[in-house]
């Protein structure tokens, strides 16, 4: 089976063609992050004029470059939820128009689950990942971050264990990033400052240091950074730069690690899977490999651009839909919010359960 696959949820314009083996025959991302850049975060009305602008390209390319026409296609499959209103529906559109113009079915993905199985994606050149099901995945992105436990590759198969009560892993970078002066996304420059830091140079606190919760919260880490630059000045392109984004992605490592690993041994289970755009973070990335080492857990990251949004992570996900007969023609819907089940609720209020010395 030969899947289109469709990602318009935030900044990313993404069309791929994968089989539902994972095969990735092609992958084409147009990022607007040049667009958002002066903004210093995504401004949702430009995001979903850009994907209007260039989404039949990116189909057509991703088309071109698997040398195949619609005609060579099983299905198509969109992201339809969570992600900006308007930029989701112009992805969704667009799948519409063509699942009718061809007569392909058409599937809505929910863009964690594209994430959570990005693991399976055979991209050319690079040896094959093999998750082994059921497993523990932490996804962290800028708009989400969360622990599940996998037991299929169908959204029914995933529980959510913990979320973040406030902001997403990578939000905090980006937040932090634009404190400091280091332009957007956040993420890829204090990844390459922190390489060259100490994180011992400077003090922050740990985030929800709680060891039983499987909850994070990121704000007060950010909010932190401030304090720090407020009482010190924002430091320039020097050795303190490097420290603080070394001690401050080092908190954030040690918090989504420490959890997800503690997931594991809850759940039982041995693999876990790394996945969002913060899963590109070389420290992250290490350091899990590190632990799952030490413990006997297979440790599985995909390549970078299967950790950052792509149109492949959508197909491959559509595809298992597709192989059970499902079509969402006539009927598909987006939404802002996921469609997994959340145990974490975002602000004040009552915990996850399981979390007696909270409640
Ligand atoms: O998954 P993604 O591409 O989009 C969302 O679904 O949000 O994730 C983007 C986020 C941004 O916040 C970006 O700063 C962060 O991932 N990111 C990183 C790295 N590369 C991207 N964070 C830490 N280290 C990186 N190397
Ligand atoms: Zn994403």
């Amino acid at each position: 089976m030969r899947v289109l696959g469709i990602e318009t949820s935030c900044d990313e314009t993404a069309a791929s063609i994968v089989s539902d083996e994972g095969e990735v025959l092609s992958d084409v991302v147009h990022s607007q992050v040049k667009l958002h850049a002066e903004y210093g975060g995504v401004v949702p009305e430009l995001a979903s004029r850009d994907h209007l602008k260039n989404g039949r390209y990116v189909v057509e390319a991703a088309l071109e470059r698997a040398q195949l026409g619609l005609e060579d296609l099983d299905g198509i499959a969109v992201t339809c939820r969570p992600g900006l209103a308007g930029a989701l529906l112009v992805g969704v559109q667009l799948a519409q128009g063509l699942a009718w113009a061809s007569g392909l079915p058409l599937v809505g993905v929910d863009h964690l689950v594209g994430h959570l199985l990005a693991a399976y994606l055979r991209f050319p050149g690079l040896e094959p990942l093999s998750p082994r099901l059921p497993f523990v995945a932490l996804i962290a992105s800028g708009g989400h971050t969360a622990i599940y436990r996998v037991d299929s590759k169908q959204a029914a198969g995933v529980r959510e264990l913990g979320g973040t009560r406030d902001d997403a892993a990578g939000e905090a970078y980006d937040k932090v990033a634009k404190l400091l002066g280091l332009g957007y996304p956040g993420g890829p420059v204090i990844d390459r400052l922190a390489a060259e830091g100490d994180p011992r140079g400077v003090k922050l606190a740990k985030p929800m240091p709680q060891r039983d919760s499987l909850e994070f919260s990121f704000s007060g880490l950010k909010t932190n950074v401030a304090r720090w630059v407020e009482q010190h000045g924002r430091p320039g392109d020097d050795q303190t730069l490097r420290d603080l984004c070394a001690a401050f992605q080092t908190r954030v490592v040690e918090a989504l690690l420490s959890k997800t690993f503690r997931a594991v041994s809850n759940e039982e289970v041995d693999c876990v899977v790394l996945g969002g755009g913060v899963a590109a973070n070389r420290q992250l990335r290490a350091r899990a490999v590190e632990l799952g080492t030490s413990r006997g857990i297979h440790v599985v990251a995909p390549p970078l651009r299967g950790c950052t949004d792509n149109a492949a992570m959508i197909a491959y996900a559509g595809a298992q839909r597709l192989l059970l007969g499902e079509d969402d023609r006539g009927q598909l819907t987006t939404s802002t919010k996921t469609g997994l089940p959340r145990v974490t609720r975002k602000g004040r209020g009552k915990r996850t359960r399981n979390l007696p010395h909270e409640v």
